[in-house]
C-alpha cells in the first residue's frame, strides 16, 4: 500500500477525506499531522481524534504541529466550519491521546526512516507544518514521493479574499516554499473542488448507508452546505479535501495541466493568490500538475462506496 501522511485542519471536508483514506486498503495512513487553520490547533488536534474514534482507528497516531503561520497572524474559518471546526453531528470528546512528538518532527523522522520516494504528503490545510519541516531538514525534500494538496484557485479565484483560496492565504510564505521545493506536486484547487458538490441525492446516499459513518458524513456535509448555498447560491457543498484522496485512488477521474504556479506573498490586495500559468504565457518552469476538472459522479460513487466499508 502507498504510504501517506495527511496534514490537516479538520474541518468537515478534511474529516471526509480522512475517512476515505481509512476506507482504502491501497493507502497506508502513517499518521495525521494537525495544523492551525479552519480553527486553532487545539481544536484541529481534537477533531482529528474524534474522527479516528468514530471509526475505531485509534491506532492511527495524531500529532499536533504548528499553531501559527510562519510569518503572519492566524486567520480561521469558523464562519464556514462552525465554532468547533467540526459542527454538525454531536460526537463524544476523544479519549485517545495526542502524540507527544511534534508533527514537524514526525514528518522529518518518517521521511528519513522510510526508503526515499516512498512517502506521499497530503496537505489539506495551510502548509505551515510541511514548510517548517522542509526548512528544518532540507535533506527530506528529495525523499518525498509526491505532494498532493488541496489549495489555490485560478478561474474560480478566491474564497477568503477575491484573489485567494483559504489554505494558501493563511500561510502564503509556507505555500511559496512548498511550491518552490522541487517536489512532484499535484494541486487540487477550487477550480476542481467547486465541481465536487454535494446534492440532496448525494447526501441521501451517505445517510442511506445506515451506519454511524454515513450518518456523520451526511450531517457534516449538511452543515457545511449552508455556507456555500447562502454565499454562492451553489447547489451544495464543495468536498474540497476528499478530492486529494480520490486523486490518489483514481487519478483518471481528474484532469489538469502541468504548469508553473507561483504564490503571491507581497501584495496586500492579492496575498496568497496562486498565479497559475494555465495558458503557458510565460517561460517559467512548470512545478505543479494543476487539476481543473473532475468526473463528479464518479467521485461521489467511489466516495459512497468506500465509506460503506467503514
Ligand atoms: C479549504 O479550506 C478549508 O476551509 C477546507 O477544509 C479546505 O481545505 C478550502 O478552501
Ligand atoms: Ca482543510
Amino acid at each position: 500500500a502507498r504510504k501517506i501522511i495527511i496534514d490537516t485542519d479538520p474541518g468537515q471536508d478534511d474529516a471526509v477525506a480522512i475517512l476515505l483514506a481509512m476506507a482504502s486498503p491501497e493507502l497506508d495512513l502513517l499518521g495525521l499531522t494537525c495544523v492551525a487553520g479552519n480553527v486553532p490547533l487545539a481544536l484541529t488536534a481534537k477533531n482529528a481524534r474524534i474522527i479516528c474514534e468514530l471509526v475505531n482507528r485509534t491506532d492511527v497516531p495524531v500529532y499536533a504541529g504548528c499553531d501559527t503561520p510562519i510569518a503572519r497572524k492566524l486567520v480561521t474559518a469558523e464562519h464556514v466550519h462552525g465554532k468547533t471546526g467540526l459542527d454538525g453531528p454531536t460526537l463524544p470528546d476523544p479519549v485517545m491521546p495526542v502524540q507527544e512528538q511534534h508533527a514537524v518532527d514526525f514528518i522529518i523522522d518518517t521521511l528519513r526512516a522510510a526508503p526515499a520516494g516512498t512517502v506521499t504528503l497530503c496537505p489539506l490545510g495551510p502548509l505551515t507544518n510541511i514548510a517548517t519541516a522542509f526548512d528544518r531538514a532540507p535533506d527530506i525534500v528529495d525523499r518525498v514521493q509526491e505532494i498532493v494538496l488541496m489549495g489555490g484557485a485560478y478561474f474560480e479565484v478566491g474564497n477568503i479574499t477575491p484573489a485567494a483560496e483559504f489554505n494558501i492565504f493563511v500561510d502564503p510564505e509556507a505555500a511559496k516554499a512548498v511550491f518552490a521545493a522541487g517536489v512532484p506536486l499535484v494541486v487540487l484547487p477550487l477550480d476542481v473542488t467547486h465541481k465536487a458538490l454535494t446534492t440532496q441525492p448525494r447526501v441521501d446516499a451517505f445517510r442511506n448507508l445506515g451506519t454511524p459513518v454515513g450518518q456523520a458524513v451526511a450531517e457534516w456535509t449538511g452543515f457545511f452546505e449552508r455556507f456555500d448555498k447562502e454565499k454562492y447560491g451553489s447547489a451544495g457543498a464543495p468536498l474540497h479535501d476528499p478530492c486529494v484522496i480520490a486523486y490518489l485512488l483514481q487519478p483518471d477521474l481528474f484532469s489538469g495541466r502541468h504548469i508553473n504556479v507561483e504564490i503571491e506573498t507581497a501584495s496586500d490586495l492579492t496575498l496568497g493568490m496562486t498565479v497559475a500559468d494555465w495558458w503557458r504565457v510565460t517561460d517559467r518552469t512548470p512545478n505543479a500538475l494543476f487539476i481543473g476538472d473532475v468526473d463528479a459522479d464518479g467521485f461521489f460513487a467511489m466516495l459512497t462506496d468506500r465509506l460503506a466499508q467503514l
